[in-house]
C-alpha cells in the first residue's frame, strides 16, 4: 500500500508513522507537512530512511494533487489544533482545517475518476461541544454538531465537508472524531506536556479556571490503532468515535503528575480561565469496539502518564529550544 499521511510531522501523525513503519513493512509510506510550529523532522529521525518526507502545504492543489495521485490511501492529520491559538488568531485554522481539507477532498475526488483512492479523515471529539459535569450521557455518534472554539468550528466544517463528498460525489472516506491524546512528541502548549516540562525546568504548573474540566484521556498509539481499524474494516461514509474510558478532570491529573514528579500536590498556579472552555467531553466508543473488534492497549492511564513523564525527561533537546517561547506567549496572556 502506498500511503499519504498529512501532517506526519505533528504529535498524533508522527507516531502514526513511527508505528506503521514498525508495524507494516507492506505500507510504503509519504508524509506532507508544512512545518509549522507544531511540525518537527525530528519527530521522524528515526524513521527518515523508511518514508519519504515533503515539506508541502495541505492548500496548495498542485502538490497534494501529485501526491494523492501516488497514493492507493491517505490519512489525513493536518490541521492547526491548539484552542488558546485559535482564540487568540482564528485566520490558520480556517485556511488549514477548512480550505485544506477541502483541496485533500478535490484532489481524492479526480483522482478517484480513473483510480480509487481510500481517504481518513481524522477529527475530534470537540465538534460536538461540551457536556455538562454531572450528567451520564457520553458522545456517539448521533450527537449533534455544536462546535464551541475557532478550533472546533473548523473541525466540524471539514467533517461536514468530507461528508458532503462522501454522499455527492462518492469519495471513499471514513471518518473518525477522538477524545484527548497523551504521549510522547506532543507539543509543549498542550495540557500534559505543559505541565511536565515547567516542573522540568523549574516553573510552576498552570491549571486553568479550578480544574474542575473534564477530558477523556487515551493513548496517542491507542488512537492510532483505532485509525488503522478504520482504515482498513470502516464501512464508507462512516463516522467512528474513538476514546478509551479515560475521563478525569484536570485538577486530578495536575495532581497526579505532580505527585509522579515527587512534588507536593498544591505546588500549582491557577490561572486565567479560558474564554468559551468546554466544561466536559466523553466518548462512548461502542460501535468501534463492537464492530470493528478494537480494544485500547493502553487502559492504565498512571503507567502511561508515568512513562510519558519519563519520555519528557529524556528528550529535553526535543522540547528544550522551543520551551521559553511557548511561556513567554502563555504569560503575556497570564495563562
Ligand atoms: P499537531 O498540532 O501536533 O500537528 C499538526 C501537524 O500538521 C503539524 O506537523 C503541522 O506542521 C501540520 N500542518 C498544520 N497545518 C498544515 C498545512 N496547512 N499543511 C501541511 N501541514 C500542516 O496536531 P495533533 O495533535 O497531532 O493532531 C493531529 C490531528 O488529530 C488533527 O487533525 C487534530 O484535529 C486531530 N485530533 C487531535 C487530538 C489531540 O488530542 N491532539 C484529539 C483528537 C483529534
Ligand atoms: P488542551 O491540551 O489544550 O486540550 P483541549 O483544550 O483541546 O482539550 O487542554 C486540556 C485541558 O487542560 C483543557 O480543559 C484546558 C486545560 N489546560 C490547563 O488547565 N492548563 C494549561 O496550561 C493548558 C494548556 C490547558
Amino acid at each position: 500500500m502506498r500511503l499519504l499521511v498529512t501532517g506526519g510531522a505533528g504529535f498524533i501523525g508522527a507516531n502514526f508513522v513511527r508505528a506503521t513503519v514498525r508495524e507494516r513493512p507492506d505500507v510504503r509510506v509519504t508524509v506532507l507537512d508544512s512545518l509549522t510550529y507544531a511540525g518537527s523532522r525530528e519527530s521522524l529521525a528515526d524513521v527518515e530512511a523508511d518514508i519519504r518526507l515533503v515539506e508541502g502545504d495541505i492548500t496548495d492543489a498542485g502538490v497534494v494533487g501529485t501526491l494523492v495521485a501516488e497514493s492507493d490511501a491517505v490519512v489525513h492529520f493536518a490541521a492547526e489544533t491548539h484552542v488558546d491559538n485559535a482564540l487568540a488568531d482564528p485566520a490558520p485554522f480556517v485556511r488549514s482545517n477548512v480550505v485544506g481539507t477541502f483541496t485533500i477532498l478535490e484532489a481524492v475526488r479526480h483522482r478517484s475518476a480513473t483510480k480509487p483512492v481510500r481517504l481518513h479523515h481524522v477529527s475530534t471529539d470537540e465538534v460536538y461541544g461540551d457536556l455538562t459535569l454531572d450528567e451520564p450521557a457520553r458522545f456517539t455518534e448521533s450527537t449533534p454538531y455544536n462546535p464551541s472554539s475557532p478550533y472546533s468550528a473548523t473541525k466540524a466544517a471539514s467533517d461536514m465537508l468530507v461528508r458532503a463528498w462522501v454522499r455527492s460525489y462518492g469519495v471513499a472516506a471514513t471518518l473518525s472524531n477522538c477524545s484527548n491524546n497523551y504521549g510522547p512528541f506532543q507539543h509543549v502548549e498542550k495540557f500534559i506536556p505543559r505541565q511536565i516540562t515547567n516542573i522540568l525546568t523549574g516553573r510552576r504548573p498552570k491549571l486553568y479556571g479550578t480544574g474542575a474540566n473534564v477530558r477523556d484521556w487515551i493513548h496517542v498509539d491507542d488512537h492510532n490503532s483505532a485509525v488503522w481499524r478504520v482504515l482498513t474494516d470502516g464501512a464508507v461514509g462512516r463516522t467512528y468515535l474513538i476514546g478509551a474510558d479515560g475521563e478525569r478532570d484536570n485538577l486530578s491529573v495536575m495532581r497526579m503528575i505532580l505527585r509522579l514528579m515527587g512534588h507536593s500536590p498544591d505546588d500549582f498556579d491557577h490561572v486565567t480561565d479560558r474564554a468559551g472552555h468546554d466544561l466536559r467531553y466523553a466518548i462512548d466508543a461502542t460501535p468501534l469496539r463492537d464492530e470493528l473488534g478494537w480494544r485500547p492497549g493502553h487502559a492504565d492511564f498512571e503507567a502511561g502518564l508515568r512513562a510519558t513523564i519519563e519520555w519528557y525527561r529524556d528528550n529535553e533537546s526535543w522540547w528544550g529550544p522551543i520551551k521559553d517561547a511557548v511561556e513567554t506567549a502563555y504569560e503575556a496572556r497570564q495563562q
